[in-house]
């Protein structure tokens, strides 16, 4: 057991916003951080980090908790396992009582299957760099292959001694479990019943889970026979699904984040020299075709895919269909190609770190542009093939869920197919609806929306209502009603000014002697005094006095407009508080967003590059949302 003073120290050293960051890209938003859950799989962000109380809430799958249970929840850990993550993050020594430490028995299996693969990764790691064996045959070709020793050591690279029981014999000696050398797949049972090593011979690559725990390995052979698998690998194990692992994603997660954008290769070789020269945003499917559990781990961090292939055109060809999954989860993909016979690994060693950048900067392509232009190509004259292609290429596009960014895609696919861009439009919805109603006859489908219109053919308002009244309005509210409480169900105990002003704080004012208005009596509030008219009909500055005599004076009513469009009457305000103030809010930020959409729109018509295009289209679909939410939220919360 992990003594109390330990976790004691665990828990003062940890920062729930940098571990759960390691997992979430997080936003600040006031006094709390937001990102994407990680439990469900959502599109506008409901998870919610305060760090002032040091816990989490996910308002998708209904989680929350400290650090330590989101690790138990994210990384299936048991609540050791996590207290050691945290200790290992912080470097805090882990003391435990003595009898478990020596009781391997008594840990629970998880721990000792990650346990025994630890073990076994120091012990390749030593035999390749502190044996005769290791350096003469495992040493000498990592070195050949350009491996740096620095690299060596992150990945901690092995090699498994050419003999029957080396490791296996030596793992028992030292008290590791027959039933765990098994399951992990790093012995092998003979009929008799002894063990024996399962990569006898061969150069070690450990796979390290999402925490950079070893979980299992993949072994090269050094051997050219062609009887001989090049790469023997761990079997499924309770630690190790192939499925939803990608190799290097423990080195490569924080670059991910940063650089918004991961690039996927094949093999573990590509992963490593990539890696080494500087690019580590880096990681490999292994061999295996990408599932939909290894899409989403890298979703947690980016939503931009690169695909770095190797010149193999067949190889291409086949995978593309497996990419329509990625446009699926709402990641946007793009494909890099080397010269025939090239792959990132020896590519990158060819050109050098710059060199591949360049060429990469070059030649990536987006997806689906990419394999239009690849099928085309195969078309000729033949008409029948042209028809298979087109609907292969809006099956594809039918995958995206953004509505919009789909759109753009018929547009330029139109053009490269030269087929009119309504005929696509049209075969995309037919596809769209066909989807949409098998999904709504499961449980948990996605609602597909048919894409109508591109956000350019929609009209922009020549004259969106003057903001001024709007803003005129809220502080109108705030001088009848910012020092009154509420007592609205949910929310008690504040007084309506610093309610007001906190949920207005993402909200920039235009009118400046309101926004001025503003500004002073956030300022107060902070302070911790609630102004009252008075303070404003004695300010020095007239704009404001007027503004606030005004509003006092006429009781000024301009959401009339409002009120009479939601039934709700101007004499009702005080009876209806909660409609009243809400209304005000969010009709302001409804306001606004609106604004936001127009100006996005604009800029989408002078929006030169693709690049661009492709900016202020995900901005203009993030607000959209926004819109909806808001035009939800006042049609359900607000009028009842
Ligand atoms: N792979 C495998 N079993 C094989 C061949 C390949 O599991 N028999 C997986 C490995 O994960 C490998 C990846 O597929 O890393 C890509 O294969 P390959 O390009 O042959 O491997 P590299 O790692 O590039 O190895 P090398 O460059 O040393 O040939
Ligand atoms: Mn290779």
């Amino acid at each position: 057991m992990i003594l109390k003073s330990t976790i004691d120290r665990i828990m003062e050293a940890t920062d729930i916003v940098e571990v759960i960051g390691e997992f979430v890209q997080l936003k600040k938003r006031g006094a709390n951080y937001v990102g994407l859950s990680p439990f469900a799989n959502e599109r506008t962000p409901s998870f919610t980090v305060s760090p002032a109380k040091g816990i989490f809430k996910d308002f998708s799958s209904g989680k929350g908790g400290s650090a330590v249970t989101f690790l138990m929840e994210l990384e299936k850990f048991t609540y050791p396992e996590a207290l050691k993550w945290l200790a290992k993050k912080y470097s805090i020594e882990v003391e435990e009582t003595v009898e478990t430490a020596e009781n391997k028995e008594e840990e629970n299996r998880r721990e000792s299957l990650m346990i025994v693969s630890s073990y076994a990764a120091k012990f390749f790691h030593e035999s390749l760099l502190d044996t005769d064996e290791g350096k003469a045959i495992g040493l000498s070709y990592f070195k050949e292959r350009g491996f740096s020793s620095d690299t060596i050591k992150k990945f901690e690279l092995g090699y498994s001694p050419d003999q029957w029981e080396a490791f296996t014999g030596q793992a028992l000696k030292e008290g590791y479990l027959e039933e765990f050398l098994t399951e992990s797949g790093l012995s092998v049972k003979r009929d008799n019943g002894s063990l024996y090593d399962r990569y006898r011979g061969r150069v070690m690559f450990p796979i390290h889970s999402f925490t950079g725990r070893v979980i299992a390995f993949g072994g090269r052979t050094l051997k050219s026979d062609k009887n001989v698998p090049k790469y023997v690998n761990s079997p499924e194990s309770e630690i190790y699904h192939k499925s939803s692992v990608l190799y290097g994603l423990h080195f490569a997660k924080k670059s991910i984040r940063e650089e918004d954008n991961c690039y996927l290769v094949e093999g573990y070789a590509d992963v490593i020299s990539v890696h080494q020269a500087g690019i580590e945003n880096v990681v490999a499917s292994s061999g295996t075709s990408l599932t939909v559990d290894q899409i989403r781990l890298i979703g947690r961090l980016t939503k931009n895919i690169t695909i770095l292939y190797d010149g193999d055109a067949a190889g291409i060809k086949a995978s593309l269909r497996g990419l329509d999954m990625i446009l699926e989860e709402g990641l946007n993909v793009k494909v890099v190609l080397f010269p025939d016979g090239h792959d990132p690994d020896s590519y990158v060693r060819l050109v050098g770190t710059n060199g591949f950048k360049k060429h990469i900067e070059d030649n990536k392509k987006d997806f689906i542009l990419y394999k239009t232009t690849l099928l085309l190509k195969e078309v000729g004259n033949d008409p029948i093939k042209k028809s298979e292609v087109i609907r292969d290429i809006v099956e594809s596009i039918a995958k995206i869920p953004d509505s919009i960014k789909a759109s753009v895609f018929i547009k330029e696919c139109s053009s490269i197919l030269q087929i009119d861009e309504r005929a696509l439009l049209s075969e995309l919805n037919k596809m769209r609806q066909a989807k949409a109603k098998k999904n709504s006859q499961q449980p948990n489908g996605r609602m597909v929306t048919p894409v109508e219109e591109y956000p350019l053919d929609e009209p922009i308002q020549e004259e969106r209502k003057e903001t001024s009244s709007q803003e005129k309005e809220i502080v109108r509210l705030l001088l009848l009603y910012g020092n009154k409480m509420i007592d609205w169900d949910g929310i008690a105990n504040t007084y309506i000014g610093p309610f007001m002003i906190a949920e207005l704080n993402d909200v920039e004012f235009e009118h400046p002697a309101s926004k001025a208005f503003i500004e002073i009596y956030s300022k107060e509030v902070e302070n911790g005094v609630l102004p009252e008219e008075q303070h404003f009909i004695h300010y020095p500055d007239k704009d404001i006095v007027d503004l606030v005599v005004t509003l006092i004076a006429t009781k000024y009513t301009l959401s009339e407009n409002w009120y009479e469009m939601h039934k709700i009457l101007t004499s009702d305000e005080q009876a209806n508080m909660k409609a009243t103030i809400l209304g005000a809010i969010f009709h302001l930020k409804m306001h606004k967003v609106g604004k936001m959409l127009d100006n996005l729109r604009k800029e989408l018509q002078n929006a030169v590059t693709d690049e661009d295009q492709d900016i202020l289209l995900t901005q203009y679909m993030r607000m959209k949302k926004v819109e909806k939410t808001i035009s939800d939220y006042l049609g359900s919360v607000i009028i009842k």
